[in-house]
């Protein structure tokens, strides 16, 4: 059975090191198998973060061979065999251990999202909307807060723009603004709060989502659109000048 060597990133903020391990290879093998043949077999005390094994759970999140990944979905056939596979953790959170980080920012940054409002009821006491509306925000409630967008987002990266939301969260704030039945105002908020304007839609965090949500294209542009209509439109303003209210900024329901 052929072989394939692991140089996989160990230690503390304090000091840190990589390692090399060699596994054999099976067919359908992924890069948490060879974790978990390591931590049997070489290196007990690697601590790595997973759950599920199905990339449903959004836990084994890591950077293989510099790519935002989960480990539970990376086939190690698919892996370039010139060189050792490079397992590192998440650069952009702080490093608990080995390949574990901190994301524990991520769920303060959700608890600042203003919750769903929505409106009364009908006469019939139901809610009712276009199943067009459902399809659009289902697309974000695919996410598994594997946080591998917000850890290769460059705003937060390279830049250090803590005060991003990121992508995740935009996807997040996407499915209340388009929601039909919501009647709470976000777009301040996401201009002033979220910091929206820091996004250069690069696309970056499209091309690590393994739920394949189109985060750019489908949340974070209709999001932009929505602010400038909403702060930048001179006509926009003129008109809510002149009705002394601000205008509905929610999709209108066909
Ligand atoms: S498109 Fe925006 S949110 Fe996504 S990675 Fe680029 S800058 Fe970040
Ligand atoms: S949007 Fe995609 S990449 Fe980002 S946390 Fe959700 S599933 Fe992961
Ligand atoms: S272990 Fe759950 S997504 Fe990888």
């Amino acid at each position: 059975m052929p072989e394939r060597t692991l140089r996989i990133f160990r230690g503390t903020p304090e000091a840190s090191t990589y390692q090399e391990f060699t596994v054999e290879m099976y067919e359908g093998m992924v890069v948490l198998d060879a974790i978990h043949e390591i931590q049997a077999e070489h290196a007990n005390d690697l601590a790595v973060r997973w759950n599920c094994k199905a990339g449903r759970c959004g836990s084994c999140s890591a950077e293989i061979n510099g790519k935002p990944q989960l480990m539970c979905m990376a086939r190690m056939d698919k892996l370039d065999r010139s060189k050792p596979i490079t397992v590192e953790p998440m650069r952009r959170f702080p490093l608990i251990r080995d390949l574990v980080t901190d994301v524990s920012w991520n769920y303060e940054v959700n608890k600042r999202i203003p919750p769903f409002k929505p409106q009364p009821r009908g006469p019939d006491g139901k809610h009712r909307m276009q199943q067009i509306d459902v399809e659009r925000i289902q697309e974000f409630h695919k996410c598994i807060e594997c946080f591998l967008c917000q850890d290769v987002c460059h705003v937060m990266r390279d830049h250090g723009r803590y005060d991003f939301a990121g992508p995740r969260f935009l996807i997040r704030i996407a499915s209340l603004v388009m929601h039909p039945l919501d009647t709470e105002n976000r777009l301040r908020e996401l201009k002033d709060s979220f910091g929206l304007g820091y996004c250069n839609i690069t696309q970056c965090c499209t091309e690590v989502c393994p739920e394949d949500i189109r985060i750019t294209d489908n949340a974070i542009i209709p999001l932009k659109e929505r602010v400038a209509g909403e702060f930048y439109d001179p006509v926009a303003w003129l008109w809510r000048l002149l009705r002394g209210k601000k205008a509905d900024t929610r999709d209108t329901v066909h």
